[in-house]
């Protein structure tokens, strides 16, 4: 799979012991009509019954510039929030700044992945602007170069 590079984003959602998140590159489109996505999560995870539990999660499209912030959704910690200055989003999902793009989206399917869980959302809000996307391929943080 280091072989298909994709972009990277940050999955945040609003659970009764508070603000979850954590780096994804599992992020695809499904549908236009209606406008549907997908992404999965390890069973293993530490926000499986938050996302399982919570109605929205948003998605923020990381840009060139995050790289450090892909790397602390990354990594263990229960402190992956501090400092961050938070937008509240839909039913409460928490929002991050400075994203490229943030889809926030209404929890409509949960199929299971084998070790994963595929979440499936209905795009609900979203924005986005031009600046230049965050790259992950074969392990590593980059850009985009024609
Ligand atoms: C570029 C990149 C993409 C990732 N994509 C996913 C993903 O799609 N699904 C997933 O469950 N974990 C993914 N991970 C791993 C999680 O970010 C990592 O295991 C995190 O510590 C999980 O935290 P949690 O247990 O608090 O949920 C990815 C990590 C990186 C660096």
């Amino acid at each position: 799979m280091g072989a298909f590079a994709t972009g990277v984003a940050v999955v945040t959602a609003a659970a009764q012991d508070g603000a979850h998140g954590l780096t994804i590159n599992s992020f695809a489109s499904v549908s236009l009509d209606p406008p549907l996505v997908l992404w999965s999560l390890a069973r293993r995870s530490h926000s499986l019954h938050a996302f399982e539990t919570a109605p929205t999660f948003a998605v923020h499209v990381l840009g060139r510039h995050q790289a450090e912030l892909a790397r602390r959704f990354a990594r263990p910690s229960p402190h992956r929030f501090a400092g961050l200055t938070l937008g509240e989003g839909i039913d409460g999902a928490p929002l991050l700044p400075d994203s490229v793009a943030c889809f926030e989206c209404r929890r409509v399917a949960a199929h299971d992945g084998g070790d994963h869980v595929i979440f499936i959302g209905r795009i609900e809000r979203y924005r986005a602007d031009h600046r230049p996307p965050l790259v992950f391929s074969r392990g590593q943080f980059g850009g985009f170069s024609e």
